[in-house]
């Protein structure tokens, strides 16, 4: 897969380019590149955005920037480049990302993330340019760039050689596996601590008693996770918390 971030911070990536499972995944054919926005600018002084029609505060980024720095790189008009990948403008507005929308853009060949920045994008980028608009939660970054990190990660660990154990992305949080749930809890030596034991089933060996175990665990989150039931508290543990 081959992912295109346009971006006014290209070297944000650096560091998250070295992760491993960004890196495993680029060793293994895929591609991570940044394209710096301001590079393709055709204003002097670097100049990508302008103040808003109609008033109001921040600056706005500008339509004929991103032109500019689309046509550059993939030698195309982007009204057309829309055509054949999904361009994803980054907005508090948009389609909120999951991991069914995840595993859509895992599928692609290609995709390219558009990062905004101040008060956001002129609305012709996202009318002419783009395919989609993407948001990762309900609230305002200051960019799109740990956006499309996030949007990254969450893909990239999809693909092909990027995680050590290819079957730890077949049962998780909302997988088919464990239709659409939330993952069951994982625990780990030592069997007790502090008082605080394992569930007896996972010291068990019974591998049908395990998997029920879980099944039933993680409907239970799922039904948590929807208000149904009242928050743990821990009231086993003196003086908890
Ligand atoms: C300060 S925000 C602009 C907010 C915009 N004025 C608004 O009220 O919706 C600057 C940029 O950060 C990115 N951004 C901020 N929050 C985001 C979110 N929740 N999901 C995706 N991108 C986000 C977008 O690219 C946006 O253009």
């Amino acid at each position: 897969m081959n992912i295109d971030v346009f971006t006014l911070f290209p070297d944000w990536f650096d560091w998250f380019r070295g992760q491993r499972h960004v890196a495993n995944a680029i060793a293994a054919g895929s591609s991570l590149s940044c394209v710096d926005i301001r590079a393709h600018t055709p204003l002097t002084g670097g100049q990508v955005d302008d103040t808003p029609y109609g008033g109001g505060a921040g600056m706005v980024l500008r339509v004929d920037v991103m032109d500019a720095a689309l046509s550059a790189h993939y030698r195309v008009d982007p009204v057309q480049l829309r055509q054949r990948r999904r361009v994803i403008a980054l907005t508090p507005s948009g389609r909120l990302f999951d991991e069914e929308y995840a595993n859509e853009l895992a599928e692609e060949r290609e995709i390219t993330l558009l990062c905004g920045r101040y008060e956001g994008f002129d609305e012709r980028i996202v009318e002419r340019f783009c395919t989609e608009t993407l948001s990762i939660g309900r609230y305002v970054l200051a960019g799109g760039e740990l956006a499309a990190m996030v949007v990254c990660d969450a893909v990239m660990r999809k693909l092909p050689g990027a995680l050590g154990h290819e079957d730890s992305a077949l049962e998780e949080s909302y997988s088919a596996a464990l239709e659409g749930a939330p993952e069951y809890p994982h625990y780990t030596r030592p069997a007790q601590y502090r008082g605080w034991e394992v569930p007896d089933v996972l010291l068990s060996g019974h591998h049908e008693q395990i998997r029920r175990w879980r099944m039933a665990q993680s409907a239970r989150r799922q039904v948590h996770a929807a208000g149904e039931i009242e928050v743990d508290k821990g009231e086993g543990e003196e003086g908890a918390r």
